[in-house]
């Protein structure tokens, strides 16, 4: 089975050729997170977008999930609010974090940004603690990047 560092590229790959023929942001975001959702067999993949002082439920695959997280709350929220990738790798010890689903042990959230500000978020949950480390981070930067310039 390929590794991550391995995986991520040929993501990458994908996902570009995705984004050249689609400049619709939510069409977009429902292929990238098929694509991941897919490919790396996470238990949740999926964008919230903001909408005023709010996070709204975005295309995504996976259970049914909460659909509007306040700015600074949540692990979403705290990507928001601090402009930053957020690596959780057990979600009991986040203390703001919000629980989806009692299987998500751990989780990445990365921002999407435009002209310094934040558009939306890319949100993943995994059924494993410790799932997310900088290999996530750097490929899932550069995949969330894909959708900043479209509205
Ligand atoms: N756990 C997230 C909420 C969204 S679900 O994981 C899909 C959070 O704390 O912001």
């Amino acid at each position: 089975m390929a590794t991550k560092a391995e995986s991520y590229p040929v993501l990458y790959q994908q996902a570009c050729a995705l984004a050249e023929k689609e400049d619709d942001a939510i069409a977009l975001m429902a292929n990238l997170a098929a694509l991941l959702h897919e490919s790396m067999h996470f238990l949740w993949t999926g964008w919230y977008r903001v909408r005023g002082y709010e996070l709204v439920l975005g295309p995504f695959q996976g259970q049914l999930a909460c659909t509007r997280i306040p700015f600074g709350k949540g692990v979403c929220g705290t990507a928001w609010k601090e402009q930053a990738t957020q690596v959780v790798p057990d979600v009991e010890l986040f203390p703001r974090h919000i629980a989806c689903s009692s299987e998500s042990k751990s989780e990445i959230v990365v921002p999407v940004m435009r002209g310094g500000e934040v558009t939306a978020v890319l949100d993943i949950d995994s059924e494993r603690p410790g799932t997310f480390d900088d290999v996530d981070r750097e490929w899932l930067e550069r995949i969330a990047s894909l959708v900043g310039g479209l509205s």
